[in-house]
């Protein structure tokens, strides 16, 4: 297949690229705006070509969808609290991205998987979200992945295009950015920085390791019925407080890196997904979190020249701007 990934620089979609074009064979373009999380290194080992622009660029769009036999969009600005301190890039990236790719597929007749979150159901305190659930988000954020979807879904509607969406619950593995709870807590452990808790640390999310969500990812773009949702949940739900728990047994530290701090605004207490009906398409998770942190944690640990550089540069800004003190 001929593909072309938007978003292939960042965390799920570099992850997604290698296991198509390792074990599918695929070709793969990448258009990617390397944003601080999109970057390079996470291709390098990859036989793909990257056009940096963005998917909101219709030239640039209309360049990388050349040749293409489908479009699957990972493209979109992802950290809950950076859309909380400035949402603007998520309403760009979100609204005009997604309505520029649409339009591309629609005039070139391509299939289109457009990559979705659990979050855009809202928060859930029993039972789990399934794709009729209705849409609830509480970020900007997740209220503009929801709006993104009820696009993708209208071009479906009204000019029939092959379009499909995938809710993942949340992803850990290797390339996630530091800014996200569990390689932030893994560095931290690693360097011994404190480990901030939002709250009470009882949230809980429903934890999927990034190569099952690729591969999920990648059996609706082979088998999805067009028009369908299908949500991509993971085996095991943790509470925060669990997950830190035993990054700080796995990196062999002590609880008193722990350090509770002011909660997120809106912060939404849980996550969870039923995903039977990707089930029904062949898929299932194959790695269960225990196994998925520790192979995480171990990544990281050997990895040190991936992310050096990412805690030397853009993310130390951040990280004092947000948790209102610096990395050691
Ligand atoms: P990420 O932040 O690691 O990567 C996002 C990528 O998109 C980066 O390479 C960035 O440079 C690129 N990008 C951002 N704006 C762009 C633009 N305007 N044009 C082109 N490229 C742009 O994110 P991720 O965790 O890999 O998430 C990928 C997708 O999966 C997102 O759509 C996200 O909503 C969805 N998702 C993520 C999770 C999760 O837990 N991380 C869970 C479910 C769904
Ligand atoms: P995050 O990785 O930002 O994903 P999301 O908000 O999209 O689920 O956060 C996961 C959970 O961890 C969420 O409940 C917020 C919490 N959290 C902390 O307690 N401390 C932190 O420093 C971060 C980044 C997150």
């Amino acid at each position: 297949m001929k593909l072309l990934v938007c978003g292939g620089a960042g965390f799920i979609g570099s992850n997604f690229v290698r296991i198509r074009t390792r074990d599918h064979g695929d070709e793969v373009v990448v258009l990617d705006k390397l944003t601080y999380a999109g970057r390079r290194e996470n291709l390098e080992d990859l036989d793909v070509r990257l056009i940096v622009g963005g998917i909101e660029d219709p030239d640039a769009v209309a360049e990388a969808a050349e040749g293409a036999g489908a479009i699957v969009n990972f493209a979109a600005e992802t950290h809950v609290d950076r859309s909380i301190s400035e949402p603007e890039a998520f309403i760009t990236t979100h609204g005009m991205g997604t309505y520029v790719l649409l339009e591309e597929a629609r005039r070139r007749g391509l299939r289109y998987v457009q990559v979705s979150t659990d979050e855009v159901y809202g928060s859930i305190e029993e039972g789990s979200f399934t794709e009729q659930s209705p849409l609830n988000p509480s970020s900007p954020y997740s209220a503009s992945k929801a709006g993104a979807d009820l696009l993708v879904a209208s071009y479906r509607h009204t000019y029939g295009l092959e379009a499909l969406i995938c809710r993942g619950s949340n992803n850990y593995g290797p390339y996630q950015y530091p800014e996200k709870l569990i390689p932030l807590m893994v560095l931290n452990a690693l360097h011994d920085d404190k480990l901030p808790v939002y709250g009470d640390g009882r949230q809980v999310r429903n934890w999927i390791y990034v190569e099952d969500f690729a591969r999920g990812i990648g059996t609706v773009l082979e088998r999805g019925e067009p028009g369908e949702v299908y949500n991509v949940g993971g085996p095991d739900e943790a509470p925060n407080l669990d997950v830190v728990r035993k990054i700080i047994e796995y990196t062999g530290k002590d609880e008193s890196l722990i350090e509770y701090v002011t909660d997120r605004p809106g912060h939404d207490r849980r996550y969870s997904l039923a995903s039977d009906k990707v089930c029904g398409l062949g898929w299932e998770a194959q790695v269960r979190f225990a196994e998925g942190l520790e192979r995480t944690v171990d990544w990281y640990r050997e990895n040190t020249a991936w992310w050096e550089p990412i805690r030397s540069g853009e993310y130390r800004a951040y990280y004092e701007r947000q948790y209102g003190r610096a990395l050691g």
